[in-house]
């Protein structure tokens, strides 16, 4: 099959070493916005020389059992994949510790610095590290692939609070002894306390965030870990907590173990977004216990996820809730399939050295992964797939693994007769989307037959809404439903035969003011809201888009946002990212700059 087993996202000599631990010990300078130490990894190198990952990192000494090596050298920078670090003296065949000294550069793209203004405190700076995918080598030598998964000690210095990828030991001392790849490490330091969301789980943010992060998460967070208890085996990392970043943050969430790091725009006040906390936890499982051994085969880690986080949600609101968001999220695939190009709408992506996984980034490897799922849940029905979840998690837990061995896991699991049924070839490696499964429509129907009142020429143009539309339309209709109204709102448009513009912009300027939308907390409405006023040209709304834009970092809603203000209004697009390029993340920033080039 193709999707190769090797990982073409590292430079490191990542298959002729055993690696069997990793301990950092560093500090982190406030001053010079830099982290400094010594990452020392327990291995025996089958080979020689030996390379590891690191991007924009300065390395000052080397050691091998406390003896000074010479012979390396860190290599051309070749393009996002950094410059390898060769050491040509490193014994060969027998075990020992080689410890590197290193010190993050201002170029470092997996850490963001943030001045007190960027706080919500405003007094005390910030510090936070995002690492998936191929981020960690700019912040310490690793074996830059999820294929290599060791433990992990940290000694940190700082003179705030720290948060890292392990349980605490001291104030300054963690430890992860579940074995995980480089992409899970991650450190959060600044002014942060704690608040108890549940039996084993705290949410950490600034002061000033705490109470509200607790009352959001609190209800919630328990009884989710249990339904994924259910469906798999018990939770393995001890404490499940929960990290509310600074608004930067570009990831709705990042499974990163024992600390969830979240967007602060998950605090809407109304408990409406736990979804994606359901998704981080089941992250537990699938992605940090059984990790995808390259980037091409994502889809397991991300594919599985979306699939688990839907069953605990169907365990807590019914089987009609998982198929409603599976709706959704079928909506969101199809929107994936006609921007994406041809190869990254494959599940197996086929990934080249060349090609950055940011880049290849989308929504399909989530979408068309956990429909894959589904669709395999119906076909050997849902008894026999239950029973098959625990098994495959203990199968592949503490280690990594591709597309190829789910299948043979498949093939030792359920009969050869139901299986040569599925067309291997279509799922995995052919372009578009994949045959769409029956969902049950029951909370889908109101969402679609009020949109249909709304989207058509009719309506429109005779302003017939202004005798119908009131708040009433929606009052029975949780936030998932305004949603998924707002998705099929916004996929008629271009559909829509509009004589007259500012009736179009009348009417959806109504949806918003009627429905209580234009002040939505909730950002997933919001962001849905604004595409749809924007696109109608509601007068105000494209500015009211760039203004709230400048003050979030979630890349979800950056990057469209940024399309289609510089579709309506390229000036606005052009001086709202400049004013605001130094808030965003840097890998926000290279995307956006990217996404500008493209469509202007
Ligand atoms: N692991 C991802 C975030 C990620 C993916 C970071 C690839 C870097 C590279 C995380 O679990 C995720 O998918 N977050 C989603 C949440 C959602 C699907 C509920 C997000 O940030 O939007
Ligand atoms: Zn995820």
């Amino acid at each position: 099959m193709s999707g190769s087993d090797i990982d073409v996202s590292t430079l490191s000599t990542y298959k002729n070493v055993t690696v069997e631990e990793c301990a950092i010990s560093a500090k982190i300078n406030w001053d010079e916005k830099n982290f400094f130490g010594t990452v020392s990894y327990t291995l025996t190198a089958h080979s020689s020389p030996i390379a590891l990952d690191t991007s924009f990192l300065n390395v000052s000494k080397i050691t091998w059992d406390g003896q000074e090596l010479s012979k390396w050298e860190i290599k051309e920078r070749q393009s996002f994949q950094g410059s390898p670090l060769e050491i040509s003296d490193v014994p060969v065949d027998v075990k020992g510790q080689l410890s590197i000294e290193f010190s993050t550069t201002s170029d470092c793209t997996g850490l963001q610095w943030l001045e007190p203004e960027q706080t919500y405190g405003k007094k005390i700076p910030f510090m936070y590290s995002q690492c998936e995918p191929i981020h960690a080598r700019s912040i310490f030598p690793c074996f830059d692939t999820p294929a290599i998964k060791v433990p992990f000690r940290f000694k940190i210095e700082s003179k705030y609070p720290v948060l890292v990828s392990g349980l605490p030991v001291t104030d300054s001392e963690f430890v992860q002894k579940v074995p995980i790849p480089s992409y899970l490490f991650a450190i959060a330091s600044g002014n942060l306390e704690s608040k108890p969301i549940g039996p084993r789980s705290h949410v950490w943010a600034e002061p000033e965030m705490v109470k509200a992060c607790q009352w959001e998460f609190e209800a919630d967070v328990e009884k989710q870990l249990k339904a994924a208890e259910e469906l798999v085996f018990p939770y393995e990392w001890g404490k499940y907590d929960v990290l509310s970043l600074p608004p930067s943050f570009c990831f709705g969430g990042m499974e990163n173990p024992v600390n969830t790091f979240a967007t602060p725009t998950l605090i809407a006040g109304d408990r409406t977004l736990v979804n994606v906390i359901a998704h981080e936890l089941a992250h537990s499982w699938s992605g940090n216990l059984v990790t995808n051994s390259s980037w091409d085969h994502f889809w397991l880690n991300e594919g599985w996820t979306v699939y688990l986080e839907r069953r605990i949600l169907g365990k807590l609101h019914g089987e009609a809730y998982r198929n409603f968001a599976a709706i959704e999220g079928w909506h969101d695939l199809v929107e994936a399939v006609n921007k994406q190009p041809a190869q990254f709408t494959k599940l197996v992506v086929g990934l080249d050295s060349s090609q950055d996984p940011d880049d290849a980034f989308s929504t399909v490897p989530y979408e068309k992964g956990s429909t894959f799922l589904w669709y395999l849940e119906n076909l050997v029905g849902r008894d026999s797939w239950d029973a098959f979840i625990p098994k495959y998690f203990t199968k592949f837990k503490y280690k990594s693994l591709n597309t190829e061995q789910f299948i043979e896991t498949l093939y030792e699991n359920f009969d050869k007769q139901t299986l040569d049924q599925v067309d291997w070839n279509l799922w995995l490696h052919t372009p578009g989307l994949p045959p769409k499964p029956e969902f049950d429509q029951t909370l889908a129907i109101p969402c679609s037959e009020l949109a249909s009142k709304w989207m058509n020429n009719e309506n429109i143009n005779s302003e017939l809404w202004k005798k119908w539309a009131s708040v009433s339309d929606v009052k029975d209709m949780n936030p998932l439903q305004i949603i998924v109204l707002l998705n099929t709102l916004n996929s008629a448009l271009p559909t829509l035969n509009v004589q007259n513009t500012e009736k179009l912009a009348a009417a959806v300027g109504s949806i918003g003011e009627l429905y209580n939308l234009t002040k939505s907390r909730n950002p997933e409405v919001l962001f849905r809201w604004l595409q749809l006023a924007v696109s109608s040209g509601v007068p105000g709304s494209k500015e009211t888009l760039a203004k709230w834009v400048g003050g979030i970092g979630r890349m979800k809603f950056v990057r469209p946002s940024y399309v289609l203000l510089n579709k309506v209004d390229h000036e606005l697009a052009l001086a709202t990212f400049e004013s605001n390029k130094n808030f965003y993340h840097a890998i926000c920033r290279t995307m956006v700059e990217k996404d500008l080039a493209k469509s202007s």
